[in-house]
Formats: C-alpha cells, structure tokens, sequence
C-alpha cells in the first residue's frame, strides 16, 4: 500500500500570510489537515464565495465537505475558545461532528496562563513582545515546565480537579508577588473546566495513530502551520516570537507523524510583508507608502483587530526561511494589494557595519544594525484580481515572481489574487507535483 502523500504550509514572514486560504485551497485534493503549533493566538481567514470565515484552532479543512481535521499535539488547546469556535461554525451551518479531532497530547490552557501572561506583559522591566494575550506562552511554558495539563487529563474529573487546585495555590502566589494579581478561584474554575470537558470529549482522540493510520490507508495530509517562520521560537526575532516551533520541523513533533513522512514544504509569503506586535522588521515602510499598503491590504489582525505594521519584501528573510524549512514551493499571497504600484521596493540584501552579509542576526537587537539594500522592481499599474492563470498576468507581475524565484530558489507555485478561494492562480508543474486537480 503507498502511503498518502503529504505537504507542510508554514508562514515565511511573520504571520499573517494567508496561510488560512492556502489551506483551504488545498484541501480540494488533500484529504486530511492538521495544525501542529499554536493556539487560538493564529487567525486563518477563509473567504467561500464572499462568505468570510476566520479558524482559530479549527483547521482549514472544516470547510471543505468530507475532510478530516485534527488539532495536533503541538497545540495550546483552550477548551472555552474551542467550544466558541465550534459553537459560531455550528451556528454557520458548518458540520463539526465526526471530521474534526483534538490530540489527546494536546496542552491545555488556562485561566491562569493568561493572568500570567497579563502580569508580565505589563511588568515593568519585562521585554514587552506585544502579544495577543491568549496565554500561549505560559502554557508552552508549562508544557516544557513538564508540570502541564493535557486534553487527557482534562477529561479525567479526579486529577482535573487536583490539577486545578495545585496549580491556582502556585500561579496565584506568584501573580500576586510578582505582579500584584487578583487570584484566580479554583473552585470555580474547576467547574467551568469540568463542564467544558464533558463537550470536548467526543472531539477526544490519539492523534498520532489517526494521522499515521489515514497515511498507511492512502490518505493525503496538509499540515497546517499557524504563525511563521520569523515567529518560531528557535529560528524567529527571539524574543519578539511566539513560544511554539512554527516552522516546518514543527509538524513532525507537532503531529507524532514522523519527518520521513513529509514530502514537501510550501512557504507563504505576502508579495509584501507585515508584522503585527513588537519586534524587528528591517524593510518596515514607515512612511504614506506603508500605510497604503495597510488600506490596501485591510492589514488589521484577524483576531486582535491590532493594525499589522507593513514593508517590503526582505529576499534575505525569504531566503533563510527557506533554508530553516525547507522550502521547495512558495505560494504568494495578495499580489493584487500591489496592482497600483509603478515601482515595487524589494529588500534584496543586507548590509551590516558597511559590509553585505547573507546571514540574519542572532540577537534583536542586532537587527539596528542592518541596513536594506533595495531594487525597485517595476509594477504593473493594473488589476489583477481576476487573472486565473499565470499568462494572463502582466509581465511585470510575472518578472516580480521570475525574481523572486531566483533570489529564493525556490518555485512560485501559486498566487493569490484577492481573499476568494476562487481568486487563484494554479501553476501547472505545482498541480502536477501536489497531484491537484485543475
Ligand atoms: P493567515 O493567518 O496566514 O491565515 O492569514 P490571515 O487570515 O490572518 O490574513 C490574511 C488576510 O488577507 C485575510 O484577511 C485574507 O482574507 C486576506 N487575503 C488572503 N489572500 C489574499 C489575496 O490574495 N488578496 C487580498 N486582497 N487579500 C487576501
Ligand atoms: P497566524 O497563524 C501574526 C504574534 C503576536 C506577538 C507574538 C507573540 O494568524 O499567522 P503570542 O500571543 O503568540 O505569545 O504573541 O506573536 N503572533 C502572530 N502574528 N499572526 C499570527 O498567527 C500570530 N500569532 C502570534 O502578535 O507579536
Ligand atoms: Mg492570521
């Protein structure tokens, strides 16, 4: 029996990238999607026919009739946000039953991860990272902290309860010495937890052997990367970073499905580039240009409403990410945000100290230091939004992908034109290599 072939979307910027449309593009042919990293800090917008959809935890594929959804170990699982999510997918008429799985591995966050993450974020002499406020990091803290709760234990009323209770008497201590918090009622969390989990059993699953067991039965899978590349908490502007691996090696460890069994990378990058929070960001457009390309591109976060800061392509960012991920296909994403444009700066190298330099600063602050190179590329002063195939496309957009292609090495397999699922354009060697159908 051959086993299912598989492909890994991960963000090359900084999130954000359309990750959540690409997704559900794919999922035309591929038949199972799972998240691998992350929480409800990721919002994945989905546009069906004008009809707007934004996944936090829920993967892609929930869109898409008769696919298979799973919510990978690698996640930071928060019940009542999950129960939310479910609850307005229902309510949109979105079948949730039977397609849609959480790793029993998965961690689970709570309350008090966010009251934590309030306290720091606020505290002064802490870095402040800007972040979405979700508990992500706490929660990943206590994962590695190995003092963490798990989807399965949530389930299991005895240890939840103990759980809860150890952990408010600690979080609660040090909240209140470091940063002066109200504590959190354990009592009533517990109830509230309690509750929630009888809804979230039915969800409950071994991840890992329902992944494994659909590749052996031929069944193709996406991974679906949340954040990006320059967000991974390895590889991404440490500090200024998410706390979960959101780079391809991510989906391996994310999943339980191992990394001989990951036939392909594709990157998403915008055919600009934004950030949303703190942190470096060395082609930042600070200037009228950069705030068209927020109008432009509706760059306001998905789930904080938080607008993105916005810039220019960084050739050197694309390159490393392709190099941390593996990257053999990139997708670009909102190429008509640029349709007005005569010139179209592009970041193509880095100086630092006066010298040029292909390497990307270890530390934040080291990102002071560099000093963009940029080629103005032409544009194509036109629009683009209906073009569905490569040819159409004018030759300035078409020599924008060429270059970009040759800076990165690796291939534009796809772009995208506007937010719509059908506002796509298909290569035919990327459709040949990922088995899609036209
Ligand atoms: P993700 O987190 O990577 O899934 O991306 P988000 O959903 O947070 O942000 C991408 C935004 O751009 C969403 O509002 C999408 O609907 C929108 N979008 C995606 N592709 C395109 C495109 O090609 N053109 C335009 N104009 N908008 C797009
Ligand atoms: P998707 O999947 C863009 C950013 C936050 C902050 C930093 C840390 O939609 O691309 P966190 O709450 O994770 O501790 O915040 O990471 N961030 C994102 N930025 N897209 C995302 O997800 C993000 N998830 C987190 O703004 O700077
Ligand atoms: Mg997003």
């Amino acid at each position: 029996m051959k086993r299912g072939k598989t492909a890994v979307i991960v963000g090359a910027q900084w999130g954000d990238e359309g990750k959540g449309k690409i997704v559900d593009v794919l999922t035309q042919t591929f038949s199972v999607v799972a998240r691998y990293a992350g929480g409800h800090n990721a919002g994945h917008t989905v546009t069906i026919q004008g009809k707007r959809f934004i996944l936090q935890l829920v993967p892609g594929g929930i869109l898409r009739p008769g696919c298979v959804n799973v919510i990978g170990n690698g996640v930071v699982f928060d019940p009542l946000a999950f129960l939310k999510e479910v609850a307005a997918l229902r309510e949109a008429g979105v079948t949730v039953d039977k397609n849609l799985f959480i790793s029993n591995r998965a961690q689970v966050i709570l309350p008090y991860h966010r009251m934590m993450e309030l306290g720091a974020e606020n505290a002064p002499g802490r870095v402040k990272i800007g972040t979405t406020s979700r508990g992500i990091g706490p929660a990943y803290e206590d994962k590695m902290g190995r003092r963490g709760l798990r989807v399965a234990d949530l389930l299991d009323p005895r240890l939840l309860r103990t759980h809860i209770e150890n952990a408010c008497r600690e979080k609660n201590m040090i909240a209140h010495a470091l940063f002066n918090s109200e504590p959190l009622d354990a009592d009533k969390m517990f109830a509230e937890y309690s509750a929630a989990s009888e809804k979230i059993a039915p969800f409950v699953r071994d991840t890992a052997l329902l992944l494994n067991q659909a590749l052996a039965d031929g069944k193709s899978i996406v991974f679906e990367g949340a954040q990006g590349t320059m967000l991974d908490i390895d590889h991404g502007t440490y500090p200024f970073v998410t706390s979960s691996s959101a780079t391809s090696g991510g989906a391996a460890t994310g999943t339980g499905v191992p990394p001989t069994s990951i036939d392909t990378v594709i990157g998403i990058t915008k055919a600009y580039c934004t950030r949303v929070g703190g942190g470096p960001f060395p082609t930042e457009a600070l200037d009228a240009q950069g705030e068209d390309l927020r109008k432009r591109g509706n760059e306001y976060g998905a789930v904080t409403g938080r607008p993105r800061r916005t810039g220019w392509v960084d050739l050197p960012l694309l390159r490393y990410a392709g190099m941390i991920n593996g990257i053999s296909w990139l997708v670009v994403t909102k190429l008509d945000v640029l349709d007005h444009l005569t010139e179209i700066p592009v970041c193509v190298g880095y100086k630092i100290n006066g010298k040029e330099t292909s390497e990307v600063p270890a530390q934040a602050s080291g990102y002071d230091k560099i000093e963009c190179l940029y080629r103005k590329m032409p544009g194509w002063a036109t629009s683009t939004q209906r073009v569905r195939t490569f040819e159409e496309l004018p030759k300035a957009a078409r020599e924008y992908m060429a270059f970009i292609e040759h800076e990165t090495g690796a291939r534009v397999g796809m772009i995208s034109t506007g937010p719509d699922r059908e506002q796509t354009i298909l290569r035919p060697e990327f459709v040949d290599a990922l088995g899609l159908k036209h």
